[in-house]
This record gives structure tokens, sequence and C-alpha cells, in this order.
């Protein structure tokens, strides 16, 4: 697992933003997995930066999120689908067709997930992105006595409900379930980064730099792919 520290969130995202736009430019038809969350927000707009400045092409470009809330409609304002389209999608040429987001308003959860998991696998995962929870969560794989491998359903934990409620109008109105790929799923990508900044991160990534596996802190499981890029500001790091 390689380390790099940045002063602050710009030069986070910059650095993120660098990592992706060398994936597209040596592989023009390469495969995204994309996170969502407060953290990527920047290397986005980096990215979106650069597709208008002439500097990328997404046209051949495929995409995966990560996760969705459960159940929710893909026009809901806090809904990741909204989300992508908003920070990214809507701003650069990649195709409608190749963007991939689990469907949050499907319904039967467990067929949607299983659906995904096929094409996900399918398609294999070039550079992955990640964020972190403050509970070392990675997509939505909370910490547990175990961790599902596949893409699949999952309740929040109560941490996480109360992490994202400022996205939301109420503690209430956040969803209590979300579709999320497995570890395994995100294991399978090529190659990792994994963002983190603010001092609330601290814990998670001296957890996931200690070199232990534990599905106390889903992220360590990071330690087991030979590909992994963690990316924090001094906040994260120093604490
Ligand atoms: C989002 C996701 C989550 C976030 C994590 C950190 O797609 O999978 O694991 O990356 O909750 O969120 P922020 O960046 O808002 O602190």
């Amino acid at each position: 697992m390689r380390l790099q520290v940045f002063e602050n969130y710009e030069e986070v995202s910059k650095a993120a933003a660098k990592i992706v736009a060398s994936q597209i430019i040596v592989k023009p038809d390469c495969v995204l997995g994309l996170a969502t969350g407060s953290t990527p927000v920047g290397m986005y707009r980096e990215l979106c930066r650069m597709y208008r400045d002439g500097l990328l092409d997404f046209s051949a470009v495929t995409t995966f999120n990560l996760d969705e809330y459960y159940p929710i409609d893909r026009d809901n304002a806090q809904s990741y689908h909204t989300f992508m389209w908003e920070n990214l999608f809507s701003h650069i040429n990649v195709r409608k067709d190749a963007v991939h987001i689990p469907d949050g308003s499907a319904l039967d959860a467990q067929t949607e997930c299983d659906s995904y998991e096929r094409v996900v696998t399918e398609k294999g995962v070039d550079l992955q992105i990640l964020g972190i929870g403050q509970n070392g969560h990675i997509g939505f794989n909370e910490p547990d006595e175990s961790l599902e491998v596949k893409t699949h359903v999952t309740a929040l934990t109560d941490n996480t409900v109360h992490a994202n409620s400022r996205f939301f109008e109420s503690e209430e109105a956040v969803p209590k379930k979300a579709l999320t790929m497995g570890i395994g799923t995100i294991l399978a990508a090529k190659k990792i980064v994994l963002l983190a900044c603010g001092k609330n991160k601290h814990d998670a990534i001296v957890g996931l730099l200690n070199g232990r596996v534990t599905t106390a802190l889903p992220a360590s499981f990071l330690n087991l792919h030979n590909d992994v890029i963690v990316i924090c500001d001094k906040e994260a790091y120093e604490g």
C-alpha cells in the first residue's frame, strides 16, 4: 500500500484527478469504479475542468458506482444517481449507457445486486476510487462480524446514518439500507485509490495503515491488494 500525504483538500483532489486522467489517457476505454460522498467532489471538479480544457475524452469510458441508497428514486435529490450526474456525468462526454449505478428503486433488491455484480465482474474495473467512512467502511461495507464478498443489500449503521444525515433534511429521512459492491467486488479492481480528508478520518486511516486485516475495519482488507494508493490530507494523517 502506498501513501501520499498532501497539505489540504485541494491538493488531494488534484492528485487523485491526475491518476484518473492518466488512466483514461493510457486506456481510453477503461472502466472506472466511482465513489460519492463529499471527499471526491473536488476530484470530480478537477476532472470536469480537464474535460472542458480539452485534456480528457470520456467517450469510451465505462463507469460503475460503488453503491446507492435503498430504497430511493433516481430523481431524489439525495440519490447517488443525482449526485453523480450533478458532480460529473452532466459535465463530461461519458455515454449514458456506459454509466452504471445500482438501482435504488429496483423492486427486488437482491436481483438488482446479482445483475450488477455480474456486469461489473464481466467488465472488470481498471481503477477504483474509494472514500472511507469514519468507521472504516468502504462502499457501504460496514464493520461487522463478517463481510459480504459480492454486491449485496446492507443495513447502514447508526454511525453512517448519522454521518450522512448532513445531506438530508433529518436523520429520519436517511434511507436505512443500501446496495453496495462487496469487499470482493472492490478488491477485484486492478488498481485502487482511496481518498481521505479531515481529522474525523484519522482513526480509520491509522487502522488502515497498521497492516492488519479485520472485519471491524472493512477498509483494512485493502491490505490484501497489491496496487492501492492512499491519498490523504495532513489532518486525516496526523489527526
Ligand atoms: C460513497 C461511499 C462511502 C463514502 C464514505 C465517505 O459512494 O461508498 O463509502 O466514500 O462514506 O464519505 P465522505 O466522503 O462523505 O466522508
